[in-house]
């Protein structure tokens, strides 16, 4: 009996009502030591590895799975699909052709660790290699395997996890970008060596209907939408933020944005593009840090009801300083606001200012004083594709195309206003020094 049957089984037995696609039964069924698996968003990636994992598990006694995500937000989101899955399954008995699967699963479980009653166990990880160094495992899955910072540390932990026990390693991802550990295994896949590759493009999975795929299209501009759902790998050429940078600002935390004590600088960039306003806040800590603890999209809401949310959130973060952009229809936002609230800054938004704002933000983001949560992916996404343009003689800045950029500018106001302040801040504080 192949593996990807008694998956089917599973789920059957879970009464899920989900039939396996021909990709998914292909994948499971590729015992391959080395996968790599590039995926449109939204496909099923991490629902079919999670799914393997516990197939395997079932079928191999005492083994060890690991499914390590790059954040921990992510690990309890996969870690919650196999738990469905097995408390649904609880003593139940599969027997198949003569073989008999006797599914009295759970033997103990914490938040991350399923132990089977066959002696297997299943461990979701967020991205840690010391604590995937901690196992011996004879299966590694690596669920979005693009976005890990570390990557280099990870390829280590997870080749020596599994080097003793002739481990399988199967990488799951979209592309994100001509770097690290994914794309080596992509590149090494299509010349045929040592990895097997599996290219699951969004028309394979058919649960993402038509009205899906068309309201996806409206949220991502043409680069987005090549990489998240085309399959591409995108030169870093032009990028204004280079992906290792990014991914070197990215901290694993939960933003607690009404327990800070640090003076907070909030941005807003006004929507005119898709409808949407962003809204950004940083804090500054005590080590000159701009950690981000507030990102917030409000959407197809008419200006009233922006505008009472936008003064509720200043009222609850006290910013030291708010700048938003009153570029065209921003001015009325922006003239309300300041009527309403102290610290507002309006900012017109010209091609040189632009260009000043994506210099101060990338500035903080070099010399690493910028922190972004890992869970921001929007936000990540758009740094990712935001680039240098030609635009006639000069160079500007944008997503390429349709105007995606309302997150990064969002930021960039924040970052900018924290940079001002504190020049403002030692400029009084020189005049006063001179008495
Ligand atoms: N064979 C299938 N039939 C129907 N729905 C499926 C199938 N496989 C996966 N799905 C659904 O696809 C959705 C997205 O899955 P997920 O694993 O989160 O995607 P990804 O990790 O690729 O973004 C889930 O809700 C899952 O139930
Ligand atoms: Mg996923």
């Amino acid at each position: 009996m192949k593996t990807s049957e008694i998956s089917q089984l599973l789920l059957d037995a879970a009464g899920l009502g989900i039939r396996l696609y021909s990709w998914q039964r292909r994948l499971i069924d590729d015992c391959s030591r080395f996968r790599v698996v590039l995926k449109s968003r939204a496909v099923g990636g991490s629902f079919t590895i999670a799914l393997e994992a516990l197939t395997q598990s079932l079928l191999h006694d005492n083994s060890t799975a690991l499914v390590v995500s790059y954040s921990l937000r992510q690990s309890v989101e996969v870690f919650r699909k196999m738990r469905s899955l097995v408390s649904s399954l609880r003593r139940v008995r599969i027997s198949e052709g003569g073989a008999v699967y006797v599914l009295d699963t759970v033997v103990r479980e914490s938040g991350s660790y399923l132990e089977l009653g066959n002696g297997s166990r299943v461990v979701s990880l967020p991205n840690n290699p010391d604590a995937i160094r901690g196992y011996r495992a004879d299966f590694v899955y690596v669920d979005e395997a693009g976005m890990f910072r570390d990557d280099s540390g990870l390829k280590a932990a997870v080749m020596l996890t599994t080097a003793a026990r002739n481990g399988r390693v199967t990488l799951v991802s979209t592309p994100k970008g001509k770097r690290g550990w994914f794309y080596e295994a992509y590149k090494d896949a299509m010349e045929k060596r040592t990895w097997s590759l599996h290219r699951i493009h969004y028309s394979m999975a058919p649960h993402i209907s038509r009205e899906d795929v068309e309201a996806l299209r409206k949220t991502l501009n043409p680069l987005e939408w090549a990489q998240e759902m085309e399959l591409e790998f995108l030169d870093e050429e032009n990028a204004a933020f280079p992906y290792e940078v990014i991914l070197s600002c990215v901290s694993d935390y939960t933003p607690k944005p009404h327990e800070t004590d640090n003076p907070v600088y909030v941005g807003i960039d006004f929507g005119r593009y898709r409808d949407a306003t962003v809204i950004t806040a940083v804090e500054r800590t005590g080590e000159e840090k701009l950690r981000i603890i507030l990102t917030r999209e409000l959407r197809n809401q008419d200006f009233n009801t922006q505008l009472a949310t936008i003064l509720d959130l200043i009222n609850s973060l006290n910013p030291a300083a708010v700048y938003v952009d009153k570029t065209g229809l921003g001015i009325p936002l922006y003239e309300m606001l300041s009527r309403k609230a102290g610290q507002i800054i309006g900012v017109t938004i010209t091609a040189a200012v632009k260009e000043a704002l994506v210099v101060t933000l990338s500035n903080a983001m070099r010399s690493g004083r910028l922190v972004i949560p890992a869970s921001e992916e929007k936000l990540i996404t758009q740094l990712r594709v935001f680039r240098a343009v030609q635009h006639g003689p000069r160079l500007g800045y944008g997503a390429g195309g349709r105007e995606h950029d309302d997150y990064v500018i969002s930021l960039a106001l924040a970052v900018y206003a924290a940079s001002r302040h504190g020049e403002d801040e030692a400029m009084a504080a020189r005049f006063w020094s001179w008495g």
